[in-house]
């Protein structure tokens, strides 16, 4: 999940399938981190749980490149239709250059191996930056994901993130603010961490300033 870091596990997946077949609502499953898995064991989809209520939807920036911003949904033909309609009369047409170029790279056969390249460059920057965080910061709480693109980190009892924010930005550590993720409020201690675009080397670093940063905001 974006921001959490974390998978949702199979007794949930099938409970939120019993309430949408009592209840008799639709499941709108958006998992486009869900190929990129380092660790643990996969789950079913929603929509391998309940195919007849589910549209699953995903995206190839995270597979291939942010700039193809090109995704995909998977569902019922009739829905399908109807949405394809509404994104019709929404932005008229796709960048057909960008999905163009997607499924040349998948006719071509890349995709498969791309996401294996991802996954043993990302696997060991995820294991960097938890072995970092458990260094340096013993007292602030990450999530553990077994896939995906962030960890999201709770800081201290006490400490504000956007008092750390403003202690990172002066050693040079941007991060991204994260309350927007809290429309009902809450956040103060949150912060996500993507871990994906530095080397292990570059996230031990990063991971030091951020600890310096909450010491600072104590
Ligand atoms: C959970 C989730 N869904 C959808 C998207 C959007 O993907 P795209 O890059 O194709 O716009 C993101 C991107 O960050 C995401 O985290």
């Amino acid at each position: 999940q974006n921001p959490a870091g974390a998978t949702c596990s199979g007794a949930k997946r099938r409970q939120i399938v019993d309430l949408a077949n009592r209840h008799g609502f639709l499941l709108v499953e958006d998992a486009p981190y869900r190929l990129l898995r380092y660790r643990g064991s996969e789950e079913p989809t929603l929509l391998e749980l309940a195919p007849d209520r589910t549209v699953h939807m995903s995206s190839f920036t995270k597979l291939i490149a942010p700039g193809v911003r090109t995704g995909f949904m998977i569902g019922e033909k009739a829905l399908i239709k109807a949405l394809a309609k509404v994104a019709e009369e929404t932005y008229i047409s796709p960048g057909y250059v960008a999905q163009g170029i997607t499924l040349e790279w998948c006719r071509r056969g890349f995709l498969l191996p791309q996401i294996e390249r991802l996954k043993k460059l990302y696997a060991p920057r995820l294991e960097a930056c938890l072995a970092s965080l458990d260094a340096y910061m013993p007292d602030a709480l990450p999530t553990r994901p077994e896939g995906g693109f962030f960890i999201s980190l709770t800081l201290p009892n006490g400490v504000l993130t956007t008092v750390v924010r403003a202690q990172a930005s002066s050693r040079h550590l941007n991060l991204a603010d994260g309350l927007g993720f809290f429309p009902e409020g809450g956040g103060e201690r949150f912060l996500r961490l993507p871990f994906c675009a530095l080397s292990p080397t570059e996230i031990d670093d990063g991971v030091q300033r951020l600890a310096e940063s909450v010491q600072s905001a104590r």
